[in-house]
């Protein structure tokens, strides 16, 4: 019996916990609007401070904030490269991952804002140790990491909440984030604008350029004026096949110059049940979040999937080293998409594909990255092996 199969008939004989729920289709004028049925999470500025005069939302000692807490937004900037092609590229991929015989939807398309801030509570979950893992190898090495960057772009791709960039500002040589130009960049307009403007109150000496915009195509956005540590964090290199995961490093690599450095986070090979429980959490808060891929097709293409009809499936596929996550049909139907005069058939039980999360060796790790014409320089871990961030540089 496969892993899949198992999950499955578990989650049969159990049912799966959801907290999400179905929104009708009022057509939005613009994608990825406010949502107000986001689930019951501490605002961002309600979260603990930690260390050097920061609010970062996770763990670490409480002390004073930064006493230069005021906005100022001559130091923000957010450029959006994004939206005008959006709508379109979000029609085409679901056409396309609906009609296929394994049906599929990327998961960038979690990030709207009620899937960033769902992400940001299954960060917090007991069960999933990835972040709290990351954040405590961050936590021993960013002053190891932040010593030879004084000066120029912290670049941060998929960068979400800014819990780890703040243990790096906070390790830097100036405080304050003096000196610093914060570049994140990610699809999720509401996520970046939140933790930009969080940043810029609570470090007066930085300044932040947002970019909005699609890391697997749009890394050209990245300005190259000054000195850069680029990071990737989060296992977000998990979510790609290899050939994507390739493509996306030599795109890294190509930006990359002499004194560059790249950090990159990622999740490693280990028990299958600590895996497991990680995507399979008791709250049912990575259910709400893979079934809010639905509402947004639901929202962004006006169509009828009922989220109470499909369950949440995770499982650990050991032959390829990745968790799958899957929406599974609880029953035979059909879902209608408006905007794309289309009619999505399902018998009982068939999935769609919605995310991968691909867990590495080291050896298959310093393949990939010598491969894209990357080097590692040093390799942080935890005491249990859990998870890595590796310091990479051109070769
Ligand atoms: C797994 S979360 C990680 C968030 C955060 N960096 C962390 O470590 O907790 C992935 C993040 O990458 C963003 N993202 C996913 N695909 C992306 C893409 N193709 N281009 C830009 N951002 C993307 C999502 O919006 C989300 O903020």
């Amino acid at each position: 019996m496969t892993h899949f199969d198992q999950a499955w008939q578990r989650l049969r004989s159990t049912g799966s916990p959801d907290c999400s729920s179905a929104s009708p289709c009022p057509r939005q004028k613009r994608l990825f609007p406010e949502t107000a049925d986001l689930l019951d999470l501490p605002s961002r500025s309600a979260l603990p401070r930690v260390r050097g005069g920061t609010e970062t939302g996770y763990g670490g000692e409480a002390v004073a904030a930064d006493p230069i807490g005021l906005f100022d937004s001559a130091r923000l900037e957010i450029r959006n490269y994004h939206m005008t092609s959006y709508a379109e590229e979000l029609a085409r991929d679901i056409r396309a991952g609906l009609s296929s015989g394994q049906k599929q939807i990327p998961s960038k398309y979690f990030y709207d804002e009620r899937g960033s801030r769902l992400f940001e509570e299954i960060c917090r979950l007991p069960e999933y140790y990835p972040t709290r893992t990351e954040m405590a190898i961050l936590e021993e090495h960013a002053g190891a990491i932040m010593e030879p960057f004084t000066a120029g772009d912290l670049v941060e791709m998929g960068s979400g909440a800014n819990w780890k960039i703040c243990r790096l500002l906070d390790a830097a040589a100036q405080p304050h984030g003096a000196g610093i130009r914060y570049v994140p960049l990610d699809v999720s307009e509401s996520a970046l604008q939140a933790a930009a403007e969080e940043l810029i109150r609570m470090y007066g000496g930085l300044e932040v350029l947002g970019i909005v915009a699609d890391f697997t195509r749009n890394l050209d956005r990245i300005p190259d004026d000054a000195d850069r540590l680029i990071t990737l964090f989060g296992g977000t290199i998990g979510n790609f096949t290899d050939a994507e995961a390739a493509e996306l490093l030599e795109g890294v690599s190509a930006l990359m110059r002499r004194g560059d450095r790249f950090l990159i986070g990622m999740d490693t090979v280990k028990d299958t049940d600590l895996l497991e429980a990680a995507y399979n959490d008791a709250r049912g808060i990575t259910a709400a979040f893979n079934k809010n891929v639905l509402n947004v097709v639901n929202r962004e293409l006006c169509a009828t999937f009922d989220l109470d009809l499909f369950d949440h499936v995770a499982f650990y596929n050991e032959t390829s080293d990745q968790i799958e996550m899957h929406l599974a049909a609880r029953q035979a139907m059909a879902v209608e998409i408006a905007a794309l005069d289309m009619v999505v058939e399902f018998e009982n039980g068939e999935t769609i594909h919605t995310e991968i999360s691909r867990k590495f060796s080291r050896e298959r790790a310093i393949r990939i990255f010598e491969d894209a014409g990357l080097a590692p320089q040093r390799w942080f871990t935890d005491e249990n092996g859990w998870f890595s961030l590796v310091e990479l540089v051109r070769r």
